[in-house]
């Protein structure tokens, strides 16, 4: 019998599946995974069940892209005959991808316990699609794992009791401590190292890539950086269509703008290890960052991972050329902030959700 169900769906959720099925197997737990097929390029999804050692799914939905509304739906009506046959104790599922509400939802409603592990981040933007995941999967989830410790108030605030909360540590942090050793060195990647040393760039948000003046803007801001460290660029699909379809191509080709295509998690890993800094807009590169030491700059106005500026290496800039670039130098001249590490991210919050979810089980 199969008891946890394990759904996975974009690239960020490959990462904080892999020490969960590798726990799960030792301890023992029986589970299954489902890939929902959210994110389906080789270089999205395959390429890290490689290099991570997941197992292969056993079920892949293959949903593919679409608007918010009809890849939430597809997902889910693919899901339901999936629980029906498979009939799990809980579902667990992972970050706040559309896939993470999805599958949690359609558990809920048929009866069946679920489990969200990365719970109770908040960034408080509903301008976001990712804050409307977090606060609906926290509503529905019965066991919430937590990775830092402000998740709590903010679960608390929102109705949902203690004792459904977990604080475990970031699983996230677990598979780059596993893989840090097997990086691929950023001058194997590139070639050669840059002699100037080099910024690692990401850039993905709507609030950044959907509007032609701001992306102009950061890509305008790029340029004015690569005139003095080269920009590692891997990016990302939607990112390249936006910068097509609004006429801003020429700009990707700015001199000292290292554009690649998106990287495998060794590869990426290792260009943000051996980086001066790294400028962003994800999520789980604020907490890469801050685990490896290195400064980052996230392109946002705010984080719903704020431990990343209180103890990390993150610092706010926002999309604004006048915020971004004084902090870009203020980190080339003091070499910015290296922070410390944050409670529990310690490479072993899988086995923490592991043993937990032992008992749990045994005990519901
Ligand atoms: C999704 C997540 C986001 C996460 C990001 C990481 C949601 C709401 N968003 O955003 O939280 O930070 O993944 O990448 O779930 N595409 C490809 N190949 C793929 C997948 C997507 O080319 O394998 C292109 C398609 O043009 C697609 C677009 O990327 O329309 C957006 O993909 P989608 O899954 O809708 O959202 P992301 O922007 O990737």
């Amino acid at each position: 019998m199969t008891e946890i169900l394990c759904v996975v769906g974009a690239r960020p959720n490959f990462m904080k599946i892999a020490p969960i099925m590798a726990a799960f197997a030792a301890k023992p737990i029986s589970a299954k995974l489902v890939h929902t097929g959210q994110h389906y390029d080789p270089a999205m999804s395959d390429s890290f069940f490689e290099q991570l050692g997941i197992p292969r799914p056993d079920v892949n939905l293959e949903v593919g892209s679409a608007s918010h509304a009809v890849q939430t739906a597809d997902i889910m009506r693919a899901f339901e005959p999936v629980l029906d046959a498979e009939q799990p104790r809980a579902v667990l599922v992972v970050g706040d991808v559309n896939s993470t509400i999805a599958c949690a939802l359609v558990a809920a409603k048929k009866g069946i316990k679920v489990i969200h592990v990365e719970a109770g981040l908040r960034s408080y933007d509903r301008g976001m699609p990712e804050e409307f995941n977090r606060v609906l999967t926290d509503q529905i989830a019965d066991l919430l794992y937590t990775t830092e410790r402000s998740a709590l108030p903010n679960l608390l605030r929102e109705g949902i009791a203690e004792a459904r909360v977990q604080f475990v540590g970031n699983v996230m942090i677990d598979t780059l401590r596993a893989h840090l050793e097997r990086a691929v060195p950023a001058e194997r990647t590139l070639g050669a190292k840059p002699a100037r040393g080099h910024a690692v760039v990401t850039l993905h948000r709507p609030s950044n890539v959907d509007d032609p003046a701001i992306l102009r803007r950061l890509l305008e801001t790029l340029a004015t950086i690569a005139r003095e460290l080269d920009v590692v660029f891997p990016i990302h699909p939607r990112t390249r269509a936006a910068a097509e379809r609004h006429g801003l191509a020429a700009l990707l080709e700015a001199p000292g703008v290292r554009l690649l295509p998106p990287q495998g998690y060794l590869e990426m890993l290792g260009l943000m290890r051996d980086a001066t800094l790294v400028l962003t807009d994800s999520g789980g590169l604020q907490e890469e960052t801050t685990a490896l030491g290195v400064p980052c700059i996230t392109l946002r106005e705010n984080t719903e991972r704020p431990i990343t500026l209180s103890e990390g290496s993150n610092t706010l800039t926002g999309p604004d050329p006048e915020k971004i670039l004084p902090c870009f130098r203020e980190i080339l001249a003091s070499g910015g902030k290296r922070g410390r590490i944050p409670e529990y991210w310690d490479g072993h919050a899988a086995e923490r959700i592991a043993a937990h979810l032992r008992g749990w089980l045994d005990s519901v």
